[in-house]
């Protein structure tokens, strides 16, 4: 997606070699048009895929979700990572390794968001070692419902969560891959498939 690349170039901060700081358009402050964009992407590449539901984790997955429900005209849930006041029981989890924080994070949604009969978008904001995704696989697996697939915004492909949800079985759609932080420069995966779909959407 060029115009996520462009602002990921223009705005983006290299922290170290496997850290992209994005604060300024989707971890902190949000960008609107971006995240409206980003919604239109996902929606294009999953509308033929029957979703009725996105899922996505609390709390960066929750605005580029929000704009692809509004684009496929479906509910939006997000686990939660911890446990409301009116969210005690009655949930499905999934214990979720961070390596960025060196711990396990249990992460919930109620049973009654999901049913049996849907298909569900997973989104998030990042994929690097996919243990998120997977925790969000895991959920809907729990639920019996149908995983339609993946999207993630950006996706770190020098880490193995790409490996492991396609090792999974789960189709994966990233609108911005990225091959190196290594220079203290974005490098971009180069021929990937995401080229095609712009060239066919546009
Ligand atoms: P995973 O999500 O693929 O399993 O990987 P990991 O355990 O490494 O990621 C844990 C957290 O760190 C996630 O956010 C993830 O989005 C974030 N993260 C991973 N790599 C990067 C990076 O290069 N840049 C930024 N900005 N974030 C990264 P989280 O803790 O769930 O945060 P949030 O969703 O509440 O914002």
């Amino acid at each position: 997606m060029k115009l996520l690349k462009q602002v990921i170039e223009d705005q983006g901060v290299v922290l170290s070699d496997g850290v992209l700081k994005v604060d300024a358009f989707l971890n902190h402050g949000i960008d609107p048009e971006l995240m409206s964009e980003i919604g239109r992407e996902f929606a294009a590449r999953f509308e033929e895929a029957g979703i009725t539901k996105i899922l996505t984790i609390e709390s960066s997955g929750i605005a580029p979700s929000l704009m692809t429900a509004l684009e496929l005209k479906c509910p939006l849930v997000f686990a939660r990572k911890q446990k409301s006041l009116t969210m005690q029981d009655n949930l499905y989890s999934a214990d979720v390794y961070s390596f960025t924080k060196e711990k396990y994070q249990t992460i919930s949604v109620s049973k009654d968001k999901l049913t049996k009969t849907d298909n569900v978008l997973i989104i998030d904001d990042f994929l690097a070692n996919g243990q998120a995704a997977l925790g969000l696989a895991s959920i809907v697996q729990d639920a019996g419902a149908s995983i339609a697939g993946v999207g993630i915004v950006i996706e770190k492909s020098f880490q193995p969560g790409r490996t492991l949800l396609t090792g999974a079985g789960l189709r994966v759609e990233s609108l911005a891959r990225i091959a190196s932080l290594s220079e203290n420069k974005v490098t971009f995966v180069k021929n990937e498939e995401a080229e095609s779909h712009e060239a066919t959407n546009c």
